[in-house]
């Protein structure tokens, strides 16, 4: 049975990609990461695709896969965490899709990015600081996009997509 998609949103590091593999095995759907799409498409990293082409490209390549992932079912999809910024990307993905929004504290992002050298948006910056900024300029988005928020804190993957699946299946599993 054709069923709607579950679309994670959030900050870079708040889980996304862990959480939706652990959702999607529990709901037995597809997963599918934006990011990981672009990358095999480019047959390049994010990191290389920034730094060859720049972030103007990196989010028309983003706003294509929304586009193209609109028209899927049964799938789990995680997305990068700049996909707020486009408002037609939200469209694509509310098309066939509940957004489900992974909500964290700066702190919290911090802890898991601190090793972290992929993201290009946080590289040679203060960490900490470019985290806050940028999660001032995108939570009202995150929020004002979201059908669901779950606060990520006190929580395991694990516990997360657990209580992803209940509300999914009490409120939105239909055709
Ligand atoms: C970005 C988040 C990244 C990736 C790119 C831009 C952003 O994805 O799409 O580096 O603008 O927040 P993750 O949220 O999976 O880190």
């Amino acid at each position: 049975m054709a069923k709607k998609n579950i679309v994670l949103i959030g900050f870079m590091g708040c889980g996304k990609t862990t959480v939706g593999k652990e959702l999607a095995k529990k709901l037995n759907f597809y997963f599918l990461d934006i990011d990981y799409m672009i990358q095999k498409e480019e047959n390049k990293s994010i990191e290389k695709i920034f730094e060859i082409f720049g972030e103007d490209y990196f989010r028309a390549l983003e706003k294509e896969a929304c586009y193209k992932v609109s028209n899927f079912k049964n799938y789990v999809i995680s997305t990068g965490g700049g996909v707020i910024k486009d408002e037609e990307n939200i469209i694509n993905l509310k098309r066939n899709g509940v957004i489900v929004y992974l909500k964290a504290t700066p702190q919290k992002i911090y802890e898991n990015l601190k090793y972290d050298n992929k993201r290009p948006l946080l590289k040679d910056k203060d960490k900490f600081k470019t985290i806050c900024d940028l999660l001032k300029q995108r939570e009202d988005l995150y929020i004002k996009y979201a059908d669901i928020v779950f606060d990520i804190e006190d929580n395991s993957p694990f516990v997360l997509a657990k209580n992803i699946k209940m509300i999914y299946n009490v409120y939105y599993n239909k055709k």
